[in-house]
This record gives C-alpha cells, structure tokens and sequence, in this order.
C-alpha cells in the first residue's frame, strides 16, 4: 500500500477512499497532523488507539466541515454556536454533550465529545470527499510531541507508520484551544491558539482558565482525561526558566565547563549577550514573534532532541495571547526532569 500521499485531487481521493474503508490516515490541519478515521466507526476508532498506544480514558476530537455536521455529534447551545460563526473553521475545540450517534471508544464513555472544524483546505477537501465526521488526535506516539510536518509523523513511527497526506508545515504549530461548554460554566480545558480575551470578546463574560501547576487534580485534569501533566515530550530532560536573563543567569553562574546543552530561545541573541562556548543554539522565530514562535516549537524541539543532548533549556513567554499556550505546552514538555 502506498504510504506517503500528495494533495492532487487522485491522491486526495486515494486517501478518503482508505478513511472511508475503515483504514487510519495521518492529516494536516491547521494546528498540527491529526491521524484521522471515521469518528462513527468503533472498529476505526481502535485502530488510531491502538497506533498512536494512546490509553483508552484520553477521548479523541471529532473533526467536522461546519455546524451542522457538529449538530450530528454534539448538542449545541447559544454559547458554541455564536464563537463558532467567529472562529470555525479554525483552532476551537468545543466539550459539548454528544448525540447518541457518536461511539463511547471515542469518547472514552464521557457524555460529552470534544468537537472542531478545522481551517486546512487538505483536511476540509478530505472530510467533504468522505461526507462523515472523522475523529483524529495529533499523529504521534502517545506523550510524545506532536508533529507539524509529514516528515516528523515517519521520524516517529519509522517504517511501519501509518499512510499520510503530505500537506507542508502546518501553520500555526500548536494545538486547539480546548473549551468546555457541556456545562453552565465556561472553562479553557487546554489554552490554545484563541486566546481567553477572545473568546470573552465574542461571549461577553471571560472563560475560568485551566491552572499552571503540574497537579494532575486540577479541574481541567479531571474534566480532560488526556490532559497529563507530562506531555509533549522529547527524549532529551527539558529545563525550562521564568525569562532569558534567568537562563542566562544559570549559565553564568554555572560556569565552564558547560556541560553539552542545547538552548532554545525565543529569538537571535544580541552579539553582546553572554553566551559560554559549546551551546547549541536554536533560535525558535527570526522576530521573537509570538505566532513564530508557536509555528516553529515543535519542529525545534525535535531538532533539539536529534542531538540527545544530556539536557535541553528554555524561557517561558509572557503570559499573553497564544504565549500561554506556547508556555503551557513547555511546562508539559518539561515536567518531571
Ligand atoms: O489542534 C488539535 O486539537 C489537534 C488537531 C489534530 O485537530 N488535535 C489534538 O488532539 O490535539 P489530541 O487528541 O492530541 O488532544 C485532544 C484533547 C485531549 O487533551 C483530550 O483529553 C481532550 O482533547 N478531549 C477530547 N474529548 C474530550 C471530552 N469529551 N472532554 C474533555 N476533554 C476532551
Ligand atoms: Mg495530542
């Protein structure tokens, strides 16, 4: 079977065919590649359990082309429908209450689904071709990071991975915002790309935003199983610093020899920065530029892990904007080393 797809109308077609056949295909979205199948199909649905060793209790996103494919899974209310018409297609995941229709595996047996219509023409064309809801997570390993280019899906399944749909570098690089509206309160489950002022500019009242602490009883812990502490992961211990003069700080203080590290950081250093020799330095965007930053963070995590340096640094953002989310998905990546 063939198992790297274009986007010519032939093989965009192969690769619906393959979905609507029951077979597992790795998408681009906007966000990152999701591995998708048919949402309303169990057998599908296991099969992307099973590939990505994802434990059952972590439910998936059902993935849809607009509102009223979401009203075949989910129950909307005024909320759901009013930051729909501003952010679909786009990166907002809704929590809602699922319709009978959608299969407990996806959902873990909730009674809610997590529900979005995603903003890349590639994944938008696919779920027209195949006129059904697909359920995809991000297409890698469980725990690991996920990927925002086909190449990065082979890299971490290596030769046995799963057929996908070659659409370039995704745009914006980290994941949905996640926002539960299956009960009165509105509540940011994963901070994402849309950020909490946005979504209190279209609803009028600000969302309860998830903590910062690596407790896994947090009320967005509870609420999304699949919300692990540690996530995201590379290989390679993450250590991760309030701002660049801390790092740079720790460095110093430090002192040589430096042990063999890489260092991420926001953007090129001043030439008058103090650096010691013998770092590995990636720089995340060429401006500094929050949505930059976001778009290039995972491929340069993977780079920086290529190396399986003894440890990996960098700075947290300001808390602003999509910067919360790139923050969050830092945390994540650094828990536990
Ligand atoms: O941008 C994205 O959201 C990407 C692309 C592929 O669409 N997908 C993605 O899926 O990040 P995944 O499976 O890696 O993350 C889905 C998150 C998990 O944290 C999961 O626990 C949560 O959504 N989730 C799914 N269904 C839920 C539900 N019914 N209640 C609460 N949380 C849910
Ligand atoms: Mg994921």
């Amino acid at each position: 079977m063939k198992k790297l797809y274009g986007v010519s109308r032939e093989d965009l077609a192969k690769a619906a065919e393959l979905l609507r056949s029951g077979e597992i295909v790795a998408l681009p979205t906007e966000t990152v590649y999701g591995l998708a199948c048919l949402a309303l199909d169990a057998n599908a649905v296991a099969k992307v359990f099973a590939e990505k060793n994802r434990p059952s209790n972590d439910p998936l996103i059902v993935h849809v082309n607009d509102l009223s494919e979401a009203r075949e899974v989910a129950l909307l209310d005024e909320r759901a429908v009013s930051l729909a018409e501003a952010f679909w297609p786009g990166p907002l995941t809704f929590v809602l209450p699922k319709t009978d229709r959608v299969p407990d595996v996806v959902t873990s047996g909730l009674p809610t689904v997590a529900v979005r219509s995603p903003a890349h023409p590639v994944f938008q064309e696919i779920l027209r071709l195949v006129g059904a809801p697909l359920a995809a997570p991000s297409a890698n390993p469980f725990g690991k990071v996920s990927p925002t280019r086909a190449g990065h899906i082979m890299e971490s399944f290596g030769p046995d991975h799963p057929p996908v749909v070659d659409g370039g570098p995704t745009e914006v690089g980290i994941e949905s915002t996640v926002l539960d509206l299956s009960c009165s309160t509105t509540r940011i489950l994963r901070p994402g790309p849309v950020s909490p002022a946005d979504i209190e500019g279209i609803l009028g009242a600000k969302p309860v935003l998830p903590s910062k602490t690596n407790d896994t009883k947090t009320p967005e812990n509870t609420l999304s199983p699949g919300l692990l502490p540690r996530h995201y992961s590379p290989t390679s211990p993450l250590r991760i610093f309030p701002d660049l003069s801390v790092l740079l700080g720790f460095l110093e203080k430090e002192g040589p020899p430096t042990p063999e590290t890489c260092l991420l950081i926001h953007a090129p250093l001043e030439k008058n920065e103090f650096l010691p020799s013998g770092l590995r330095v990636l720089p995340l965007s060429k401006t500094g530029e929050f949505n930059e930053i976001a778009r290039n963070l995972y491929a340069r995590l993977r780079e920086a892990d290529r190396h399986s340096p003894p440890r990996i640094l960098c700075s947290l953002l300001p808390e602003e904007g999509i910067a919360r989310a790139i923050n969050d998905r830092l945390r994540r990546a650094a828990c536990l080393n």
